[in-house]
C-alpha cells in the first residue's frame, strides 16, 4: 500500500489538446478517491498517467517515495480495472485472474491460494472454469476486479468499472467495491462521469473540468459547501438553479434582484414583453439598469438576502453576482419562520412524478429552467402560477460566469447557522 502524489502534473497530447493541466493532487495511503467529471475533462488520461499508461509531459507522479516518470506500467506495482474488463477471451476465469501472478514467477501453489481467496471474496468460486464469454456483464466485472486484488498492488485504478452495468447491478457492485476497499484498505483512485457514484464510493472527491481540479474535498462538502459555480451545478441531481442577478440595498435590507443575462440571442431584449406582462404586483416597473452584460428588468423577484451572508457579500453590492438554489431547497410551503423563507413566484411548466417526490420544471418571470423537487402531493398544477420558497440557510452566491467561486463558503462562515 502506498500513498500516490502528483505534483504539477501535465499532459499534452500530439496535436496539442492539453488534457491535463499542472494538477496538483495527494492522495494519502489506504484513500479511495474519485475523480468525477465531465466527458474529457481528462480523468481517464490522469488514470492512465497514474499507471504508466501514458506518458508524462510535465510534472512528477510519486508512488510510495518513488518517482514513476520514468518507471514502466509493470513495475509500478498498481493494478488497473478497465471498464471493458479486457479478460484474455481464450483463458478461463482461473487462468485470467492467475496470468499476471504467473508472469511474474510466483510459485504455483501461492498462485492458488491467492486465486481462490479472491475468487471467495468476490463470490465467483463456480465461474473459475468458465471463458469470459459464459459470463455475465457483472460476473466478468468481479473477475477483471479479481484479477487486480490477487496481485496485492500497492494502488488500484478503476476507470469507469461500472458502466457497463444495468442500473441495479451497478448500484450493488458499487456497494460490494465499497467493502471491498474497507477490508483490503489498498489506495484507490476510481475514476467515473457519475456524480451519485463519486458521491457513495469516495473518502475524497476530486472534481474536474477541461482539465483542471475544481475542487477535491470530502463528498458531502461538495454538495453542501461548493467551492465554485461549476462544482455545485455537477454535484447533485437534479442540478442546483442559478439565477444572475445583482446585489442592493432597499430599506436598509441586502436583497437579490433577479436580473437577464445579456447573451448573443436575447441582447437587447431584455425588459421586451414577456417582462411586461409578469410586472410585479407590488411596487410596478423600475427602469431596466445595465451591470455589465447583466439587465436588471426590474420585474424580476426579489430576495432579502439573510444576515449571516451580508458580511461576505458587502463587496459585491451594485455588482453582478448568481444565486444558486438547489431543486430539494425549493418548496411550496413556507418552511417554519424562523429561517426566513424567501419567496419565489413562478409558472409552472412540467411535473415529474418520482414515486414519493416529484422534479416541478418551472419557470420565473426571467429564467426559463428552474427545478423544485418537491413532495408528491404537493398539489400543483401544469401552467399554474405558486410561490416556491426557497430554505435561505441553504443557498449559495457565486461571482459571474461557469466557474465563478462561492462568495460564501459555508466552511468560512462560522456564524452560519447549522
Ligand atoms: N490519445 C489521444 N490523443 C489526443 N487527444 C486525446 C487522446 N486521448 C484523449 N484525448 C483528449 O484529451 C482530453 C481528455 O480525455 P480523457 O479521455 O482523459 O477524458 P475523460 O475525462 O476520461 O472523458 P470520458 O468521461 O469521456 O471518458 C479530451 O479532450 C480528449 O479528446
Ligand atoms: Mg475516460
Amino acid at each position: 500500500m502506498a500513498r500516490v502524489d502528483l505534483e504539477k502534473v501535465t499532459k499534452v497530447y500530439p496535436g496539442g489538446v492539453t488534457a491535463v493541466d499542472a494538477i496538483d493532487l495527494h492522495i494519502a495511503n489506504r484513500e479511495f478517491v474519485v475523480l468525477v467529471g465531465p466527458s474529457g475533462c481528462g480523468k481517464s488520461t490522469t488514470l492512465r498517467m497514474i499507471a504508466g499508461l501514458e506518458d508524462i509531459t510535465g510534472g512528477v507522479i510519486r508512488i510510495g517515495e518513488r518517482v514513476v516518470n520514468d518507471v514502466a506500467p509493470k513495475d509500478r506495482d498498481v493494478a488497473m480495472v478497465f471498464q471493458n474488463y479486457a479478460l484474455y477471451p481464450h483463458m478461463s476465469v482461473y487462468k485470467n485472474m492467475a496470468f499476471g501472478l504467473k508472469l511474474r514467477g510466483v510459485p504455483r501453489a501461492k498462485i492458488r491460494e491467492l486465486v481462490t481467496q479472491a475468487a471467495r471474496t468476490l463470490d465467483i468460486e463456480h465461474l473459475l472454469e468458465r471463458k469470459p464469454r459464459q459470463l455475465s456483464g457483472g460476473q466478468k466485472q468481479r473477475v477483471a476486479v479479481g484479477r487486480a486484488i490477487v496481485r496485492e498492488p500497492a494502488a488500484f485504478l478503476f476507470d469507469e468499472p461500472l458502466s457497463n452495468l444495468d442500473a441495479k447491478l451497478r448500484v450493488t457492485t458499487r456497494a460490494e467495491l465499497k467493502r471491498l476497499h474497507r477490508r483490503l484498505m489498498t489506495t484507490t483512485v476510481y475514476v467515473t462521469h457519475d456524480q451519485e457514484e463519486a458521491m457513495t464510493l469516495g473518502d475524497r472527491i476530486v472534481v474536474m473540468n477541461d482539465g483542471v481540479i475544481l475542487q477535491a474535498d470530502a463528498p458531502l462538502a461538495t454538495y453542501n459547501d461548493p467551492a465554485n459555480r461549476f462544482v455545485a451545478g455537477f454535484i447533485g441531481m437534479p442540478p442546483m438553479n442559478f439565477f444572475d442577478g445583482a446585489l442592493k440595498m432597499l430599506d436598509g435590507e441586502m436583497v437579490f434582484e433577479e436580473g437577464k443575462l445579456q447573451t448573443p440571442q436575447n441582447h437587447g431584449r431584455a425588459g421586451d414583453s414577456r417582462a411586461g406582462r409578469g410586472a410585479r404586483e407590488a411596487g410596478g416597473e423600475d427602469p431596466p439598469i445595465a451591470i455589465g452584460e447583466l439587465t436588471l428588468p426590474g420585474n424580476g423577484f426579489r430576495l432579502v438576502v439573510p444576515p449571516f451572508y451580508q458580511e461576505r457579500l458587502e463587496g459585491s453590492i451594485g455588482g453582478h453576482v448568481v444565486l444558486g438554489i438547489r431543486p430539494e431547497h425549493l418548496h411550496v410551503e413556507p418552511a417554519n419562520a424562523a429561517s426566513s423563507p424567501a419567496p419565489i413566484g413562478v409558472k409552472v411548466n412540467v411535473i415529474e412524478p418520482l414515486g414519493n417526490d416529484m422534479d416541478v420544471y418551472a419557470s420565473t418571470t426571467l429564467h426559463d429552467h428552474v427545478v423544485a423537487r418537491v413532495e408528491a402531493h404537493a398539489g400543483l398544477q401544469i401552467d399554474a402560477r405558486v410561490t416556491l420558497y426557497a430554505d435561505v440557510r441553504k443557498i449559495h452566491f457565486f461571482a459571474p460566469g461557469a466557474t465563478g467561486m462561492n462568495l460564501c463558503q459555508a466552511s468560512e462562515l462560522s456564524h452560519a447557522p447549522a
